[in-house]
């Protein structure tokens, strides 16, 4: 992974990453992410769902409950951290399956072709240009054609034309590449893999973006 990179969490962060998340959000981030998922997210009774960097397990435990006992959802991550707290925040839910993994890989040759969704959650961002072009490679791979593929990320926007806090949190919190990643032309870089923009919500003044793009790969050519 990148050095300018931020996004693997480890250690005292990988500990408390749900407790920070709430204070970080003023405490409207349960509320805020169950409305993603539930409200905004298209998962249909018996989807396969994958979340790449699936952090600590709360968004696969939302996701198992709407896809019910006939789908899957199978969380990948890097971090042995946040493998081991995922594996025992969700190890009442048979449907969730856990996963090491290092997304910028090929994946395990029995997920190919095999999910309906991916899901992907602050991650995007953290990633070099190259490492995003390795990434969907091989989510390609694993996703159905039709598939879709959701991005909650920070939304591309003009960061002089952000409130304070915000242009404190991206310059001197976040990593360098969270700054780059808000003039990414995230639409043409994904289009050009075949994931065509068919829906888009935005959270907190507009400062979050929630993307749904559908796997169309000979759309692109
Ligand atoms: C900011 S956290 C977000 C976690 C979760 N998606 C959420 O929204 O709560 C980013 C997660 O992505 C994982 N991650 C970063 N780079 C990764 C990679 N190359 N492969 C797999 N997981 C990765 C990190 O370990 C971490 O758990």
């Amino acid at each position: 992974m990148s050095e300018r990179s931020k996004v693997v969490i480890t250690g005292f962060e990988a500990k408390y990453y749900d407790e920070l998340l709430n204070i970080l959000s003023l405490f409207q981030y349960p509320r805020f992410i169950k409305r993603v998922i539930f409200e905004e997210t298209d998962v249909k009774n018996g989807s396969n769902i994958a979340e790449l960097g699936v952090g600590n397990g709360r968004n696969a435990i939302l996701f198992s409950q709407k896809t019910g006992d006939k789908g899957k959802v199978v969380g990948f991550d890097i971090s042995d951290d946040m493998i081991e707290k995922a594996r025992k925040k969700t190890q009442k839910y048979p449907n969730i399956e856990i996963i090491k993994h290092n997304i910028l890989k090929p994946y395990p040759g029995k997920y190919k072709n095999f999910f309906d969704i991916a899901f992907m959650s602050f991650v995007f961002h953290g990633l070099e240009d190259y490492e995003k072009e390795k990434m969907l490679e091989n989510l390609k791979v694993i996703i159905k054609k039709g598939a879709k593929f959701y991005i909650l990320d920070y939304a591309q926007t003009n960061i002089e034309n952000t409130p304070f806090y915000y242009r404190f949190f991206i310059k001197h919190l976040e990593c360098p590449l969270a700054l780059e990643f808000l003039s990414y032309n995230l639409d043409e870089n994904l289009k050009k893999h075949g994931f065509i923009l068919t829906n888009r919500h935005f959270h907190f003044k507009n400062l979050i973006s929630y993307s749904e793009y559908t796997f169309l790969p000979n759309a692109s050519k």
